[in-house]
């Protein structure tokens, strides 16, 4: 059912996510300034709706509260969600961010359990079902995004027969041992399977849901496709599990960096860092899942030994502020700091920092300034759905210039296989990986980059749009006949 305001006619597709692309943030004298969302979700789509005509985005506006009224930004309609001070502990903080966040990134920390966070899960997943389901036209698509909406498509669904209905899981899916400690882990897979189509980044996450879904609920699994029974007389329904790895605006970030402007701010970085022979780079949010207390241990171990000189090289560790009040992330900002701390205490000279540590954003200009600075960028995480840091390097460096130091535990591992590759809990073959990196000659480097950003510029996030949204026109069969389990 399209809008009935004629000024808000209804749209061909429809986005939700827990966060809008833009964030609200309430000034000193009471004004409201808008800000880009952090993460890796928002710099994937916000590039694909700005292509889009007709597009809108349901999602929270990240203050407590507030709940604007739908505008318009950048082409397309933004329909706030409200979330009170109650559900942003309980929906967003905790079950989201302590219950499912750590276990689908295969327990790195402890999941938390609580059935108050559940209930207020089920509560806020229903808010965002219910501003989303109407603004779609009809027969029109709803695209529902990551760990925080997994019941959003069944509610959709209950509502709006006529639209198809794509989810896409931006972090891992764990293993079916590990997905089977969570309570309600029923109810999670059906939501889901409210779904046309279900959206993975490695195959190894599509084959833990088919696993899951196999083991859990019985359903029989035909390759890919999942024959999931109607309600009553209601026909078996055909839903597609698949993998859809995302991507960048690669040629847009390329672009930025023959910008005059960009260029010279790479080079004034190097300038304020004294000069260094070597520019060791880490842009990550402050996240437990991102290997940075493994990188600096890492690094202090190498400063100690000798084996890098803090009067030739420097770490540059860029760590955005998330989810500042759950308590692992207030722990890990805690250590983190500690250890900056401790290894410029031994082996920073006065004016020469051994890790320059910036705990803040940056635009996506500062952002490719420092890519294009950047000798060496180190991707250490633990576990990480794609991580697109990686390939924001790989597109800032037409030069051919520079080492990629990547995790196999991140999804980008599966494809940027040119990589030094490496596993973040050996911190020895940590430590070796990073002097590979350092004295890797111009030669290797180059026939390296280039592999990678054939990669990752012929693979954008335009592209990944475009396939998940053509196979979720092709899907949502209907068969009559129950399959047999
Ligand atoms: P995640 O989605 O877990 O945050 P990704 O690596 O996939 O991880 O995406 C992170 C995105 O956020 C990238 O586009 C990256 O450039 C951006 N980003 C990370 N740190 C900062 C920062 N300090 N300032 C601005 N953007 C940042
Ligand atoms: O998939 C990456 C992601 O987890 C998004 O779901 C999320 O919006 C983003 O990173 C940043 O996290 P948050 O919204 O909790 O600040």
């Amino acid at each position: 059912r399209p809008v009935d305001d004629p000024a808000r006619p209804g749209h061909d597709l429809v986005v939700v996510a827990n966060r809008l692309p833009v964030d609200s943030r309430t000034l000193p004298d009471g004004a409201t300034e808008w800000v880009t969302s952090p993460g890796g979700l928002v710099t994937a789509m916000e590039s694909v709706m700005r292509t889009v005509d007709s597009g809108a985005w349901v999602g929270w506006a990240g203050s407590p509260g507030q709940e604007p009224d739908p505008f318009d930004a950048d082409g397309m309609s933004l329909y706030p969600v409200r979330l009170d001070q109650e559900d942003i502990e309980r929906y967003y903080e905790g079950f989201s961010n302590a219950t499912l966040w750590p276990l689908y990134h295969d327990v790195i920390v402890d999941p938390e359990f609580h059935r108050t966070w559940w209930d207020s899960y089920v509560a806020a997943n229903r808010r965002f079902a219910r501003t989303a389901a109407p603004v779609a036209n009809e027969g029109g698509t709803i695209w529902v995004h990551d760990y925080q909406l997994q019941l959003v498509p069944r509610l959709i669904r209950e509502e709006r027969a006529d639209v198809r209905i794509g989810f896409f899981n931006h972090i891992p899916f764990p293993s079916v041992e590990l997905f089977s400690q969570l309570p309600k882990r029923n109810q999670m897979l059906r939501g889901l399977l409210g779904a046309d189509l279900i959206g993975f980044q490695r195959e190894s996450d599509t084959q833990n849901f088919l696993a899951a879904v196999r083991k859990l609920l019985g359903y029989h699994v035909d390759g890919q496709t999942i024959s999931v029974p109607g309600l009553g007389a209601a026909p078996v329904r055909e839903v597609v599990a698949q993998t859809f790895p995302i991507s960048i605006d690669s040629s847009k970030v390329s672009a930025l960096t023959e910008d005059e402007e960009v260029r010279a701010r790479a080079e004034q970085l190097r300038e304020d860092l004294g000069h260094p022979r070597t520019i060791v780079l880490g842009v990550d949010r402050l996240d437990y899942t991102k290997g940075i207390r493994h990188r600096l241990k890492a690094w202090g171990e190498l400063l100690g030994d000798g084996s890098v000189d803090p009067r030739e090289t420097v770490m540059v560790q860029v760590a955005t502020p998330s989810r500042e009040r759950v308590e692992a992330y207030r722990q890990l900002r805690d250590e983190v700091e500690l250890t900056v701390g401790r290894i410029n205490g031994d082996h920073s000279s006065i004016g020469r920092p051994a890790v320059s540590y910036q705990h803040r954003s940056f635009d996506r200009r500062d952002m490719t300034a420092l890519f294009m600075a950047a000798d060496v960028v180190l991707v250490t995480a633990l576990r990480d759905g794609m991580n697109l840091v990686a390939k924001e390097y790989v597109a800032s460096r037409p030069d051919l210039h520079g080492v990629l130091v990547l995790s196999e535990f991140a999804g980008a591992a599966d494809e940027l296989r040119a990589a030094v590759m490496v596993n973040p809990h050996d911190i020895d073959e940590l430590k070796a990986a990073i002097l590979r990196a350092m004295a890797m000659p111009a030669e290797e480097q180059e026939e390296a980059m280039r592999s990678l950003r054939h990669q990752v510029m012929e693979n954008d996030v335009q592209a990944w749009a475009h396939s998940f949204l053509q196979r979720l026109e092709h899907s949502g069969a209907e068969v009559r006949e129950p399959k047999p389990t």
